[in-house]
């Protein structure tokens, strides 16, 4: 990162871009997708581990018991397998290996916006899965979609777990997944996964961990302010807050100010003031009915085939078809 100062907004990075633009904003917001930095990424992994957070091992679960189901619904025995936001692959690899062990034809595509994430990925797949065939794709979702648009020969399965989706408010959930369907051709298939509505306690709990896990996952975010944009954020001066609304389904993070306080940020050459108790908006994690996904689906221009569930019915895998 330069460290000279920066005052011309065409020359800041997106990250400074953001910030300026959120903490100029009332009330003040920074978006959770730069939480994924080196050290976010290694907490993210902490929290997927914590017993709280029910979310990766739901999903686990429902590879692992209905992998077979999934790949009967998929209907398909050649086909490119695309993966949004791949991360570390653990979950994915269950449906690989199975993919592979039915002998079906399948090359896939994992697509990330960090070339680090994929590397590591590759590599680990060469190892665990040395027959799957591997192109990553680094870059913008919907680039990299709309570059394999002319490839119509090709029958597409995306998928896009983990309850990513969950980041997005309902508008902003509506409008990828229009993309996504514009990018694909009809009969072509997603399966994404949504974390459901369940007793508010669960999911608190999981965003809300006593060790505080999360809260320092969410703090992070000053950190790497502090070390990509010269901020000098006192992170004793903040706290992690989290409110669930049953009605709406929004798990919402937010980072509160301890006191009044200002903060220099170096790349925006300019200083932000915190009232005590002022908040920051960082995160949405939202929670969807099945009948909120059904209508989402049909909405974006999709036909929904079929729900895999887990035992406790707390989380999705839909599998859905481009009309
Ligand atoms: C990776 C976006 C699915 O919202 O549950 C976990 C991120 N934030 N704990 C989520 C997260 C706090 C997670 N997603």
């Amino acid at each position: 990162m330069s460290t000279h100062q920066q005052r011309h907004p065409q020359t800041l990075t997106a990250f400074a871009r953001d910030t300026l633009q959120g903490l100029s904003g009332i009330p003040k917001k920074l978006s959770s997708k730069y939480f994924y930095d080196e050290q976010g990424d290694k907490l993210f992994q902490q929290i997927m581990r914590m017993p709280e957070y029910y979310l990766t091992d739901c999903e686990l679960e429902i590879f692992e018991n209905r992998k077979e189901a999934i790949l009967q619904a998929i209907g398909r025995r050649h086909f490119q397998l695309l993966e949004l936001g791949a991360g570390d692959g653990m979950k994915t690899k269950v449906l690989l290996r199975h993919f592979l062990e039915r002998g079906v034809n399948f090359q896939y595509q994992p697509i990330d916006i960090s070339r680090n994430v994929l590397l590591e990925l590759e590599e680990s797949l060469r190892s665990e899965l040395p027959d799957l065939q591997v192109k990553s794709l680094q870059g913008d979702y919907f680039k990299v979609l709309h570059e394999l648009r002319g490839n119509k020969a090709q029958p597409k399965v995306v998928l896009f777990l983990g309850a990513n989706i969950g980041n997005y408010t309902l508008e902003e959930a509506l409008a990828f997944l229009r993309s996504i369907a514009t990018e694909l051709n009809p009969g072509d298939l997603l399966l994404i996964g949504f974390d459901l509505k369940k007793d508010p306690e669960t999911i608190l709990s999981a965003y809300n961990d006593p060790a505080g896990i999360t809260a320092a996952f969410n703090l992070n975010l000053l950190h790497r302010m502090n070390r990509e944009l010269g901020a000098n954020f006192d992170l004793q001066g903040f706290k992690h807050w989290e409110t669930y609304n049953p009605l709406t389904g929004e798990a919402k993070s937010y980072i509160v100010s301890l006191k009044g306080q200002y903060v220099f940020i170096r790349a925006l050459n300019r200083s932000f003031y915190f009232d005590a108790w002022e908040a920051i908006d960082v995160e949405l994690s939202r929670k969807y009915s099945i009948p909120e996904l059904e209508h989402l689906a049909e909405q974006a221009g999709f036909a929904v085939r079929q729900h895999f569930f887990d035992k406790n019915n707390y989380f999705v895998d839909s599998l859905w078809m481009v009309k």
